[in-house]
């Protein structure tokens, strides 16, 4: 099974999660017009390609990813895709844009929980509020457990799901152990991290058991 085919099952399993996919490609197309510069952030495996192929917007779109395997798997999908020869790829982080390069719309999903170190978080936020035009949108989805959630209560729902799914046992061990060592996630942690680096929530888009997507604005 490839990395791409992995991560799909991975989603599905996940209650809710295709759903919140569906809602991020509605928001996207919201908040996207053909002339806005969009930057996806952590755009390897392609994701955010095949939702915004789906709109027909014929946009400039910058993909940062330190991952060359997953940019690959990128590339791919957007090969005769409507955003075929619009999307420009970069094998780094935000930090090896141009300082002056400014974006009307950013999606960063999926991509602050991976990293492990709180400051690194926080500069790559920082990186990202620094190429935001005057009225550009975040469109930020994570792992964030509510305050006074009960993560083995979750975790073995999410369990007793995926079995029904049919999710194989070792990525349903993947995710499982990937949400415990998340505990610390949560709406208070994202919202001190965002407000260091002057970015606020303005809306929730959609939760999907774990995970939620916000709407992310400059802090005024
Ligand atoms: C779980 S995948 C999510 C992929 C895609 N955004 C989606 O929602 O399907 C996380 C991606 O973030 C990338 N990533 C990790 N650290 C990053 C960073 N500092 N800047 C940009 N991308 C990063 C990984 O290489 C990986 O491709």
């Amino acid at each position: 099974m490839s990395r791409l085919q992995s991560y799909r099952e991975l989603q599905s399993s996940v209650p809710g999660l295709e759903e919140m996919y569906e809602a991020i490609g509605f928001s996207l197309e919201q908040q996207c017009t053909d002339q806005s510069n969009l930057l996806i952030v952590g755009g390897g495996g392609g994701r955010e390609i095949e939702l915004l192929a789906r709109t027909g917007f014929h946009l400039n779109v910058t993909v940062v990813d330190p991952s060359n395997a997953n940019l690959a798997e990128a590339r791919h999908i957007a090969d005769g895709s409507s955003l075929e020869g619009r999307i420009e790829f970069i094998e780094g982080s935000v930090g090896n844009l141009a300082k002056d390069r400014k974006f009307d719309v950013i999606s960063v999903l999926m991509v602050l929980h991976m990293i492990q170190d709180r400051s690194i978080e926080r500069d790559l936020l920082t990186e990202i509020r620094s190429r935001m035009s005057s009225s550009a949108k975040i469109i930020l989805a994570d792992l964030c457990f509510d305050e006074q959630a009960s993560i083995d209560a979750l975790i073995s729902e999410y369990r007793r799901n995926a079995e029904q799914l049919g999710t194989s046992t070792s990525l349903m061990s993947l995710e499982a152990q990937f949400a415990s060592g998340c505990s610390m996630r949560n709406l208070g942690r994202l919202k001190a991290i965002l407000s260091e680096a002057g970015l606020c929530i303005s809306r929730t888009i959609s939760t999907a058991h774990w995970y939620r997507c916000y709407v992310v604005e400059p802090a005024t």
